[in-house]
């Protein structure tokens, strides 16, 4: 969710306001997600890199979520919306951890769409800890270290229980995956956007869906 500071820079507003506004893109993201029966998005919020930005960008966006997540939990489970989370969200400390796995319990057995939020993620952690995983269980005996595959590395990955990666969309212009779902998009179809996250709506949305039709996935066949 690329360019929100941007977009406000543009306007003469705090970057605060550029954040506020995506939250509401992330709103008219989820409904057109919903509308074209996407089984699953997910959306990088916060990246492990992230913690770079000003202590007062950090705290106006832990507060961003913090009511947003107030706001729309009720209606977010009325409509069938499983919430959860890859990263590690703990690090925003014990309120907002909280709060965020009580949303993921309360809509734990929703099931129309699956919307995975990306909090303190990055996707080298992701594969770094994978890799710990498996070397303890090897070294406890649990595994072969030789059986270790493509699978047995999927399996201990924060996206287990999540479909393939499809489409990858980036906004604002740049053309980087900026350690997000490394691992998982090895096949997904990548799609860059000119356009500032901000500005997301259902037309953009559905725009990347239609590039995404019209690709042709080989998966390294003819
Ligand atoms: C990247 O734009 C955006 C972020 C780091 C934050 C995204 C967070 C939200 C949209 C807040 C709400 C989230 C939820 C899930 C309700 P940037 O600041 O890097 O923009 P720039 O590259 O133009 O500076």
């Amino acid at each position: 969710m690329d360019g929100n500071g941007r977009w406000a820079k543009k306007r003469g507003l705090p970057r605060v306001a550029g954040h506020r506004e995506g939250a509401e893109a992330v709103r008219r993201t989820l409904k057109a997600a919903v509308v074209a029966g996407v089984e699953c998005l997910t959306l990088y919020a916060f990246s492990s890199e992230n913690w770079r930005r000003s202590e007062e960008e950090v705290t106006d966006l832990k507060g961003l979520m913090r009511f947003y997540l107030e706001r729309e939990l009720d209606e977010l489970a009325r409509e069938g919306v499983k919430l959860r989370f890859i990263g590690e969200p703990s690090a925003f400390g014990p309120e907002l951890w909280e709060r965020l796995q009580l949303a993921a319990a309360k809509t734990a057995d929703n099931d129309k769409l699956t919307l995975n939020v990306a909090l303190n993620y990055g996707s080298q952690q992701e594969i770094a800890r994978a890799a710990q995983i498996l070397a303890q269980e090897a070294v406890d005996g649990v595994i072969d270290s030789a059986a270790i595959d493509v699978a047995a590395v999927e399996k201990v990955l924060q996206t287990a229980e999540l479909p393939p990666l499809d489409l990858l969309v980036r906004t604002s212009g740049e053309m980087r995956l900026s350690n997000f779902l490394l691992w998982q998009a090895a096949y997904a179809e990548l799609v860059f956007l000119d356009l500032l996250w901000p500005d997301f709506d259902a037309d953009a949305f559905n725009g990347a869906l239609d590039q995404f039709a019209g690709r042709q996935r080989r998966f390294g066949g003819r």
